[in-house]
């Protein structure tokens, strides 16, 4: 199964199953990535940044590029994680300002299996 790691000073790692989404992978790991849409493509507070593997992601879809060109977020490493599939090992940064945390984030995760 593809390892997912989401770096945030409280990240987690772990293996989800091939075509989770990144938002489904975070709340399996136990991760609590904001989601305020429900993950219908339309709030961006469940962004991510791709730090690598970016091409085991699913691609950019419509919906998932209008909203993030409409948020000026034009650089490729943005995803939505709710539209975002996984097809391999993924590690994506999570933004700090979603939880209103200043410090690093550099290299700090967690390990844990999932499912
Ligand atoms: S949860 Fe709102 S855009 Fe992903």
């Amino acid at each position: 199964m593809p390892r997912v790691t989401f770096l945030h000073p409280q990240g987690v790692s772990g293996e989800v199953a091939e075509n989770r989404s990144l938002l489904e992978a975070a709340d399996i790991l136990g991760f609590p990535l904001p989601h305020d849409c429900g993950g219908n493509a339309s709030c961006t507070t469940c962004r991510v940044e791709v730090e690598s593997g970016g091409d085991n992601l699913s691609e950019v879809d419509f919906d998932e590029q209008d909203l993030l060109d409409r948020e000026n977020l034009t650089e490729a490493f943005h995803r939505l994680s709710c539209q975002a599939r996984i097809f391999g090992d993924v590690t994506v940064r999570v933004p700090l300002q979603k939880f209103g945390d200043t410090s690093s984030t550099e290299g700090q995760t967690s390990n844990q299996s999932a499912l």
